[in-house]
């Protein structure tokens, strides 16, 4: 009983947190064995992101040999600052005191938001800025209220509306068609971009994806390793249990 009682007490705080938050996080399927999709990933962080961000803990050679980019490549097409070398680390010339005078906040180092927020908050939240001309950039985000980062994707997503608009509820059993209601506090679509929401999902879940990558390089590595690990102790286990049995023979 006692123990169910710690085993509450522990899970509390984080309910708690997560029911604070009350806002709908949608679910990124982080992929990392797809190179392509990582590849893809890098470079939209680098023409729309690294202006302001960096990935300090992160290296270009690095990044090179995981996503599968060749050298010339990753140099002439996602390193813009020419001053870097291949072994370099990817950070930004933006002087914290500028960007706290622009912005009212220094964007953040990105080389470990995917582990700090998590895939699913970075992926929705990348996806939830909507107009709002009482902000200094003229925009708001769902997910980060009063965030200081302009929507730097509108021009490829369009620009998003907050108020009322139908939300699909569910799915007629006999035609398929969706059954669509009203609500109000709901995203929608106002003017669009250059791609479509689908296309726009996928360069944003590429980015998210990149984002997981940058934050644990070694992931896909660990998990392969672990396998060996299980079945190195599980053939280990059979010497150690005759041992222990030899060991005790006498003594019992
Ligand atoms: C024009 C500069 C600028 C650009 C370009 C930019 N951001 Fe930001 N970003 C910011 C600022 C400023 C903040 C801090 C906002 C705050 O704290 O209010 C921020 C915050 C964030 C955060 C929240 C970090 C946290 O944990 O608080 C994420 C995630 C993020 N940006 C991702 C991106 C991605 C991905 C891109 C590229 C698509 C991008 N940003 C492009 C300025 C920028």
């Amino acid at each position: 009983m006692k123990k169910i009682f710690a085993l509450i007490a522990a899970v509390l705080p984080a309910l708690a947190m997560a029911s604070t938050e009350g806002v709908h996080l949608d679910k990124h399927l982080t992929d990392l064995t797809d190179k392509a999709s990582l590849q893809r990933g890098a470079k939209t962080f680098m023409n729309y992101c690294m202006g302001c961000h960096s990935l300090e803990h992160a290296r270009f050679n690095r990044m090179a040999k995981d996503l599968d980019i060749p050298e010339a490549l990753m140099m002439e097409n996602l390193v813009f600052d020419t001053d870097k070398k291949f072994g370099d680390l990817a950070t930004i010339g933006m002087q914290v005191e500028d960007s706290k005078k622009w912005f009212g906040a220094t964007p953040p180092d990105l080389t470990l938001v995917a582990r700090v927020r998590r895939p699913d908050w970075v992926y929705t939240y990348l996806r939830s800025f909507y107009v709002d001309p009482s902000r200094p950039w003229g925009v708001n985000n769902v997910v980060f209220k009063d965030v200081g980062m302009p929507n730097v994707l509108a021009a490829l997503q369009g620009n998003q509306h907050l108020g009322t608009a139908p939300v699909t509820v569910g799915y007629d059993t006999l035609t398929g068609q969706p059954i669509t209601e009203e609500q109000e506090h709901t995203l929608y679509l106002a003017e669009e971009g250059q791609l479509s929401e689908a296309e726009f999902d996928n360069l944003v879940f590429d980015l998210v994806n990149f984002l997981t990558y940058s934050a644990e390089p070694i992931a896909v590595e660990r998990q392969r390793l672990g396998w060996w690990v299980l079945l190195f102790l599980a053939i280990f286990f059979v010497p150690v249990y005759m041992l222990n049995k030899e060991f005790w023979r006498d003594v019992k």
